[in-house]
């Protein structure tokens, strides 16, 4: 297996509920490093362009109104296989689907306030990470 490097969003319900190093020690607990890590808080114009894959569907406005709700911290997570064990370590993205011991199971209010983005392919973990960090910030 290889080393891959993936990418994630701790979403504004867990800011607000001071959950970020709880959902982080779940990630590191995984064997996940976490070599990048900034909290910003999203312009309408960056969620737009990051979600744009789900422009056309009918949840696309709410979904951008939330992701600029409030503070996200955004991070490159590095590790074996590192994009299928955080998708694993997320659960389901409806908290109703998702495995007992998931982010999304214990923590997440709803589909929507889902508590964490997780990339779902290396081809989309290259695109998000370069989205959010320059090379020189990620340090493995
Ligand atoms: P995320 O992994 O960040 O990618 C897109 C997000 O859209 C997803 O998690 C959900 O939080 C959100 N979303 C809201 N409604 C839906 C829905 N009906 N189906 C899928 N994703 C949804």
């Amino acid at each position: 297996m290889a080393t891959e490097r993936t990418f994630s969003i701790l979403k504004p319900d867990a800011t607000r509920r001071n959950l970020t190093g709880a959902i982080n020690a779940k990630i590191e607990a995984a064997g996940l490093r976490i070599v990048a890590q900034k909290r910003i808080h999203m312009t309408t114009q960056q969620a737009e362009t990051f979600y744009g894959v789900h422009r056309e569907r009918g949840f696309f406005r709410d979904l951008v109104t939330f992701m600029t709700s409030g503070p996200v911290v955004v991070q490159v997570l590095e590790g074996e296989n590192a994009i299928a064990k955080y998708r694993e370590v997320m659960g389901a993205t409806n908290p109703a689907n998702a495995a007992p011991g998931t982010i999304r199971k214990e923590f997440a209010e709803s589909i929507e306030a889902n508590s964490a983005h997780g990339s779902d392919s290396a081809e989309n973990a290259a695109i998000e990470i370069a989205y959010f960090f320059a090379g020189c910030e990620i340090v493995g």
